[in-house]
């Protein structure tokens, strides 16, 4: 793969009216006033200029966790930054860049051909590298943060690039600081991995312990990708055939007594313990147990196969699917008293 860290010349950005449809994977109908992508980090002092005059900025990736109204004000920068290396091959650990553009499936598979094991939990996730910190992605057991070294953002109000390690992203489940901080204020130009050797598999989840691929006993890395993609797909809608951004609500964490109370009104409730004595419950299972999978309402639907995932059934746009995230978070308040908050970042 090439690599396009350095050796770039500085470029000038000119905002162009763009069609956002095919830029986020819930594939809402979107359009944008003034449009740029970033091929090469030189061309940011560009944008920060452009942003200064700008009424707000969006920042794209791969558009998998965003709903996006039907026009966009201000300026939106599609981050396309490419590149992948091994900076060290440490006894304890390899140490991957990325950049912030690159597709977030295509590194793990690049990651895993190489031998550079540690982030097959995390295939077929959509999205590039430099959005995966801001929502912290997690998946089959392994969270982000687990595999995180350390980031460079370029500060677009300041002009400026910035080092951050992991105390400075505050990981936390499907959280980072990015989300709490002025939106349009950071670009993810590159992050890096620590990928702990000798590698040992993360088979804890219960998917993983049930698949067939994983029951001969000492698995390899490719063998965990390939589980996770097999049981991505049996269940997940490829966002190329069916607009989704993956899950759309967080799964709650509620008190202990609250999930006491809970489990003794419905026997059947999944929860798992966290390390501070909370409990996480599963969303999907909630929204099933309201009647919600597999049902719609107009060109908004919820996933037949996960409930916690809401698509598009075509022509969708983000009041569509507002409205029925609406809906099916009033029922599950209405039965069981929790809030679903949604995961995607509404724009
Ligand atoms: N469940 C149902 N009905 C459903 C969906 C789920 O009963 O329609 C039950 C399942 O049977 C299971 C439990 O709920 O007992 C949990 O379901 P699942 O294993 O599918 O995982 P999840 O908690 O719904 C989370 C992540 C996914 C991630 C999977 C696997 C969040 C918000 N979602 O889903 O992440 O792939 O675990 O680790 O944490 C994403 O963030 O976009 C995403 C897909």
């Amino acid at each position: 793969m090439s690599n396009s860290f350095a050796g770039s010349t500085p470029d000038s950005l000119s905002p162009v009216a763009q069609d956002l449809t095919r830029f986020n994977t819930l594939g809402l109908v979107s359009r944008a006033d003034a449009f740029v992508t970033l091929d090469v980090p030189a061309q940011l002092p560009a944008l920060s200029a452009l942003a200064r005059q700008a009424p707000s900025l969006l920042v794209l990736g791969g558009g998998s966790n965003l709903v996006l109204p039907e026009r966009v004000p201000g300026l939106v920068a599609r981050v396309a930054f490419k590149g992948v290396r091994l900076l060290e091959a440490g006894p304890q650990a390899w140490l991957v860049e990325a950049a912030g553009g690159e597709n977030w499936h295509g590194f793990v598979s690049e990651c895993v051909a190489q031998g550079w094991d540690g982030l097959e939990n995390l295939a077929l996730i959509p999205g590039t590298v430099g959005a995966a910190p801001v929502q912290n992605i997690g998946a089959y057991g392994v969270e982000l943060e687990e595999r995180f070294h350390s980031l460079t953002a370029w500060d677009v109000r300041q002009a400026r690039y910035v080092e951050m390690s992991a105390a400075d992203c505050r990981f936390s489940y499907r959280d980072s600081a990015f989300k709490h901080d002025e939106p349009g204020r950071w670009i993810i130009v590159s992050v890096r991995f620590s990928l702990p050797r000798p590698w040992r598999p993360v088979l804890g989840y219960p998917d993983l312990q049930r698949h067939e691929r994983l029951a001969g006993g000492a698995p390899s890395a490719r063998d965990v990708f390939d589980a996770v993609c097999d049981i991505r797909r049996a269940k997940l809608p490829d966002p190329a055939v069916t607009g989704n951004a993956g899950s759309f609500f967080k799964n709650p964490i509620v008190p202990a007594d609250q999930r006491d109370e809970l489990a003794a009104r419905f026997p059947g409730l999944v929860s798992y313990a966290q390390a501070d004595g909370r409990y996480k419950l599963a969303a999907g299972w909630l929204i099933d147990q309201c009647g919600w999978k597999g049902q719609a309402l107009g060109a908004a639907g919820v996933h037949d196969r996960q409930a916690l995932v809401l698509v598009n059934r075509g022509g969708a746009t983000a009041a569509d699917i507002m409205g029925l995230a609406r809906a099916v978070q009033d029922a599950v308040i209405e039965r069981y008293g929790v809030r679903l908050e949604p995961e995607p970042v509404v724009v």
